[in-house]
């Protein structure tokens, strides 16, 4: 049994000694001169006072074999074999996949570890299995992923956010003891999106070595970094559970989700970068290939206030507008007046629309545009026939009250019924009208989920997961966006199931510039819904120029969220300017490299894609609060090859006027801003580019192309 594996990647190498007990040897950057010898210098010395012999920190972290933290499998028979130790049985390499089978034969237990480091991309797709070998079931209480980090990752960057403000980044020095985020909120959460970069102390976009993980998992999640006593650093990634909801029969196995890993050398834009390609490769599917349709939504536009008249009104403004893709959302079904009734009706309001929805969407494909509809499935209200018909449908523990969210409950989609009611009414719908996209909606959070009395949130999640599947497989064309309250529910495993995120309910330009920032780690523009929303925004109050809304949305799958037939002209001309500009810039938007630029001024947020070739790149400088210099300073473009010469063109800005007198921030502006001037790759890259005092909450759209 060969048991030195190392598995290779562009960027970086991982090495695996697979036997006698699996343990991470190295992952970092990737290795031209490896020899499996070389691994005998990291042969760790035992330390006095401590137990006599070294603690590997094996892929199951067991605490068995005198690991004291966090173990990576935890359960037991009544108490008894909870403290398995694995001793590995097969392995099975080929190219960069890896597969190891390490048994207790005491605990009659299997542990396997499959892993895939994508060469192209350097992402590391990995997860753990446990097996029950005996009939007597085992309970496990956790299993997670556990990877060791160097001692020298000491600061942690992880999100945090809440409703209409996801994605909001944060750092913690990681010295001593742990650093551990989670969600029990049976979803993603915008509280805690289940990720967590560690790195040298100070790496920032373009600098540092880092070791970043994602867990693609859609229900409760924990990501927890730890500092051994001894220095030695880990972190471990797991699903979690509740007690006694997972119980192994006989030969059952059950998996962690998958863990996505990559190292990056050269700080967060090159993990993105990284992230971004392994998801175009081997996670986005859209439809078909053609590019992302600009959508209007009708949220915000009329809420819940349907007339079949008005929306095609709409439609007719967003076709002039050129929307591609026009979406009734919540509002249209049977009862549904306000968000206290109605959820689980899954029938048109045949009050609202008499003629029922043919003649919009007749009306809405014949101005060119697709059509798209809201469902929020895994919802009910008690205000409804569902729940007259089916009182007991709910995820809950019987015998306690259950506190609403948005006056709703859960279904329980581990009852057949249920399930099987939900699959008919989605089916019989989009088998009644041609629907191109489906906004996917899911409101609350859970709590004591049970089914039969036993906690079933894992359960819950994988239902929602195979109603997705099973939709899929009866309309393979019908795209999906997953929302939750915005961006609630955002990972990698849903994202194999859908084609776009509601990244936020908050389309404040302001808001949303650090909002899509923070997902731009993860995720690529193409599958980041951004709307330019009503000129008073309804979430913060504020009101934003058009053009800083527009740029803003400009950067991912764009659309608009309001009312267009009640816009003021100079306000559909915006919209039309913007998202006829978008579409000029979509395949590089939608293709690109992105990048994120560290300016001095932190009120200075710039971010741009840049074409593979490197033949044209596209950045927004947004000035978000007052800035601290009486000048900005230079940008210097990151991406672009230092060979070429580029010529930049200002493509958009706020209605700039510099004036003689005081009073106003700017007296003239720098040059390129009258004229396009031609500079080398090399210049932009090292020297920069001069830029312009900007009011806050203004932005301005630079493009560089090759000559
Ligand atoms: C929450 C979503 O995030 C909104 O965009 C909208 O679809 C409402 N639900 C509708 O109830």
């Amino acid at each position: 049994m060969k048991s030195i594996v190392r598995l290779q990647s562009q960027s970086n190498d991982i090495v695996i000694r697979c036997a006698p007990r699996a343990e991470i040897i190295y992952w970092g950057p990737h290795l031209t001169h490896f020899q499996e010898n070389d691994i005998e210098s990291l042969i760790r010395p035992i330390a006095n006072g401590r137990l006599d012999v070294d603690t590997p920190i094996t892929l199951a972290a067991e605490n068995g074999s005198g690991l004291f933290g966090s173990p990576g499998l935890e359960g037991h028979r009544h108490g008894q074999d909870a403290f398995p130790i694995f001793t590995t049985q097969s392995i099975s390499h080929h190219q960069q996949r890896l597969v190891i089978e390490a048994t207790d034969e005491i605990a009659k237990l299997r542990f396997t570890s499959e892993f895939y480091l994508d060469p192209d991309t350097g992402v590391l797709q990995l997860r753990n299995g446990i097996t029950n070998l005996t009939s007597q079931t085992w309970q496990l209480e956790r299993l997670a992923v556990t990877l060791p980090i160097p001692e020298r990752a000491s600061e942690v960057m992880a999100f945090h956010g809440r409703w209409l403000r996801e994605f909001q980044p944060h750092r913690v020095a990681l010295t001593h003891g742990s650093y551990s985020q989670e969600s029990r909120r049976g979803r993603t959460s915008h509280e805690y999106f289940p990720a967590m970069i560690i790195g040298e102390p100070g790496f920032n976009e373009q600098n540092g070595a880092i070791w970043a993980l994602h867990l693609g998992w859609s229900g409760n999640h924990r990501i927890q970094a730890d500092v051994k006593t001894d220095g030695r650093r880990l972190v471990q990634a797991e699903a979690l559970y509740f007690p006694g909801e997972i119980e192994l029969e006989a030969n059952d196995t059950h998996w962690t989700p998958w863990v996505y890993a990559t190292y990056s050398g050269h700080g967060l834009n090159h993990m993105s970068q990284q992230y971004h390609s392994y998801l175009r490769h081997h996670i986005i599917r859209f439809a078909e290939n053609k590019p992302r349709p600009v959508h209007l939504n009708t949220w915000e536009g009329i809420y819940f206030d349907h007339d079949p008249e008005y929306i095609m009104q709409m439609a007719t403004k967003a076709a002039q507008i050129g929307v591609e893709r026009f979406i009734i959302d919540d509002g249209w079904f049977k009862g549904r007046h306000d968000d206290q009734a109605a959820l689980g009706d899954w029938y048109l309001d045949t009050e609202k629309y008499p003629n029922g929805l043919t003649p919009i969407i007749d009306h809405v494909r014949k101005l060119g545009m697709e059509f798209g509809i809201w469902f929020e499935p895994e919802m009910i209200n008690k205000n409804s026939m569902l729940y007259q018909a089916h009182p007991d449908w709910l995820l809950e523990l019987p015998g306690y009250d259950q506190p609403t969210g948005r006056y709703q409950y859960v279904l329980d989609l581990s009852n057949d019924d249920v399930f099987r009611y939900l699959l008919e009414r989605l089916t019989a719908l989009l088998n009644e009208y041609p629907v191109d996209y489906i906004k996917w909606d899911m409101n609350r959070e859970l709590v004591q989920p049970c089914h039969q009395g036993k906690p079933h949130a894992y359960q819950q999640t994988l239902r929602f997961y195979e109603l997705l599947d099973i939709l899929h497989e009866r309309f393979p064309n019908t795209e999906i966006e997953s929302c939750a309250s915005g961006g609630g529910r955002i990972d990698y495993e849903v994202l194999k199931r859908t084609q776009r995120f509601w990244a936020s309910d908050n389309n404040d330009a302001l808001e949303r510039q650090t909002i899509q920032k923070g997902m731009s780690y993860f995720f690529p523009p193409e599958v980041m819904g951004a709307h330019i929303g009503n000129k008073h925004c309804h979430a913060t109050r504020r009101q934003h120029s058009i053009e800083f809304r527009g740029i803003t949305a400009l950067f991912g799958h764009m659309g608009i969220e309001l009312d267009p037939v009640k816009a003021e002209i100079s306000e559909l001309d915006g919209y039309t300017k913007y998202v006829a500009l978008h579409k000029q810039f979509r395949s590089l938007i939608h293709s690109g490299q992105f990048w994120r630029v560290d300016m001095s001024d932190p009120s200075i947020q710039v971010q741009g894609v840049v074409s593979p070739a490197r033949e044209q790149a596209l950045f927004s400088i947004a000035q978000l609060a007052m800035p601290d210099y009486t000048l900005a300073g230079q940008l210097r473009f990151p991406g672009l090859a230092p060979d070429a010469t580029y010529k930049v063109t200002l493509i958009d800005h706020p209605d700039i006027k510099p004036v003689r007198e005081g009073g106003h921030t700017m007296r003239d502006l720098p040059i390129w801003m009258n004229q396009s001037i031609r500079v080398s790759g090399e210049w932009l890259m090292t020297a920069g580019l001069s830029l312009p005092i900007l009011d806050p909450e203004t932005a301005i759209l630079i493009s560089l192309t090759r000559q």
